[in-house]
């Protein structure tokens, strides 16, 4: 502001005063609005969550759409209900009462059905672009939700974006009331990486405390550790670790310092060795900064979201060029999957174009899985839920998911079994989660 207000009386000294008016109005008008804002009785655009409930999400699933799901028989899910196996939930609407189940029932039910995923050791994805708004986080929350509501599978994802977008969508961000100057001190990435820049903290015990501390549990089976706006401060702090002598690897006699690049990596290290999650889903940043040169480093997989623009292949090809000038420059950067996910598609030519030059250029990295553009899908998340859980709050049963979200769902499956080397399944196939009513949406 000072430096503005200099700069201006140097360069426009006429309009000074103007200017100065027009700033404190505006000024002094924010921040009253701010101060009149009560924030506890401000309309949320989020539907309300169950306080009492220990997950930040809730998911409901009708019972009318688990039986289509798993292609279960109602009188099935009555058996397991009197053995106490499983427990509905019930919710009136108007007249009607609608069964439904949460996510630990859902999980319980797909390990009765003996479909829960076997996935050996621990996958851990980067969702990176070096490109905002193309589907990152929303990629990131949707194969998390799925993943372990759907599949039985235990998820970690890592927000270490300091726009902490995935964080919000979780509803993990800590609440600071508006009216007040309190400022976030919930912890999170942020802490576990300036942590670790202390070689004291690099024991098992410190690693668990840093780790416990820090980790939020969203939904069963689905743990977050939450970013905040401090990663643009981290990312010059990690950089001035280089040659530091933090984290050393030694090769024959000869010891490279690997402080900047691979802090994140020695905490997913110890997490992998120490807990039994399936999945890290690490949400990143658009930028090659040195936050996400750590994300790559720390990485088994990388999963680049896409959109199907003119420019992407060349995009691309930089992201790409970036990725082998980091694997030359360190013996230990390597992948051991790369995917590239268009996303957003639409049936146009020029999508189609577009796709087919990624294909020819990367064939290699190239997934079979294209998701479609869906409002569906913006709108769910406004609701905090998993696209397989939106239905249509105007529909009259309220009973049926769209169309589109069938869709999305039925590609997100795919795309999840396509990272985790899993068994593809097939339509009508007994003993293979395909969900029936979703196999024909396309
Ligand atoms: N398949 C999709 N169909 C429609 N909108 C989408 C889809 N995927 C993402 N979006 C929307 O695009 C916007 C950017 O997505 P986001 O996940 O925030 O991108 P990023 O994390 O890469 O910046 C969001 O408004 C999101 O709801
Ligand atoms: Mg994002």
């Amino acid at each position: 502001m000072i430096q503005s207000s200099v700069i201006f009386t140097l360069t426009f000294h006429k309009h000074f005063v103007i200017y100065e008016v027009r700033g404190g109005n505006y000024m002094e008008s924010l921040i009253s609005t701010a101060e009149s804002q009560n924030p506890q009785t401000s309309d949320s655009p989020y539907s309300a969550n169950d306080t009492q409930s220990q997950y930040t999400l809730q998911i409901k699933l009708r019972s009318s759409v688990v039986e289509e799901f798993f292609d279960v028989p109602r009188m099935k899910i009555h058996r397991w209900e009197e053995a106490g196996k499983i427990q509905a939930g019930h919710e009136e609407h108007g007249s009607r009462k609608i069964r439904y189940f949460d996510a630990e029932n859902v999980r319980k039910m797909v390990d009765l059905l003996g479909r829960k995923q076997n996935v050996d050791g621990t996958y851990t994805y980067a969702i990176w672009h070096n490109k905002g708004g193309v589907g990152k986080s929303t990629v990131v929350f949707q194969l998390a939700t799925m993943m372990s509501t759907l599949m039985g599978l235990k998820v970690l994802v890592i927000d270490t974006d300091g726009q902490a977008d995935t964080t919000h969508l979780f509803n993990a961000e800590q609440e600071v009331p508006l009216d007040t100057d309190d400022f976030i001190d919930q912890r999170s990435i942020c802490d576990i990486l300036y942590d670790l820049m202390d070689p004291h903290n690099h024991t098992e015990e410190s690693l668990k405390e840093s780790f416990e501390d820090t980790k939020k549990t969203i939904l069963p089976g689905l743990d977050l550790i939450p970013s905040d706006d401090r990663v643009v401060e981290l990312d010059y702090d990690i950089r001035e670790l280089k040659g530091k002598g933090i984290i050393t690897e030694e090769k024959g006699d000869e010891s490279f310092d690997l402080s900047s690049v691979a802090l994140l990596k020695k905490f997913i290290s110890f997490v992998q060795e120490t807990y039994d999650y399936d999945v890290i889903l690490i949400d990143c940043s658009p930028d090659l900064g040195d936050m996400n040169v750590n994300v790559l480093f720390a990485a088994d997989c990388l999963l680049i979201p896409v959109e199907l623009e003119p420019k992407a292949p060349h995009s691309l090809k930089r992201v790409y060029n970036r990725l082998i000038k980091l694997a030359k420059m360190h013996e230990s950067f390597s992948f051991e999957k790369l995917l590239i996910v268009p996303n957003m598609n639409e049936r146009h030519d020029v999508k189609a174009v577009v796709q087919t030059r990624i294909r020819d250029m990367l064939p290699n990295f190239s997934s079979r899985i294209t998701l479609t553009k869906t409002t569906t899908v913006v709108k769910a998340i406004g609701q905090r839920l998993p696209i397989f859980n939106y239905q249509d709050p105007n529909a009259k049963w309220m009973a049926k998911i769209p169309e589109p979200a069938k869709r999305l769902t039925n590609e997100l499956w795919d795309l999840c079994h396509e990272m985790l080397n899993l068994e593809e399944p097939k339509p009508d196939h007994h003993g293979l989660f395909k969900p029936k009513g979703i196999t024909n949406a396309q």
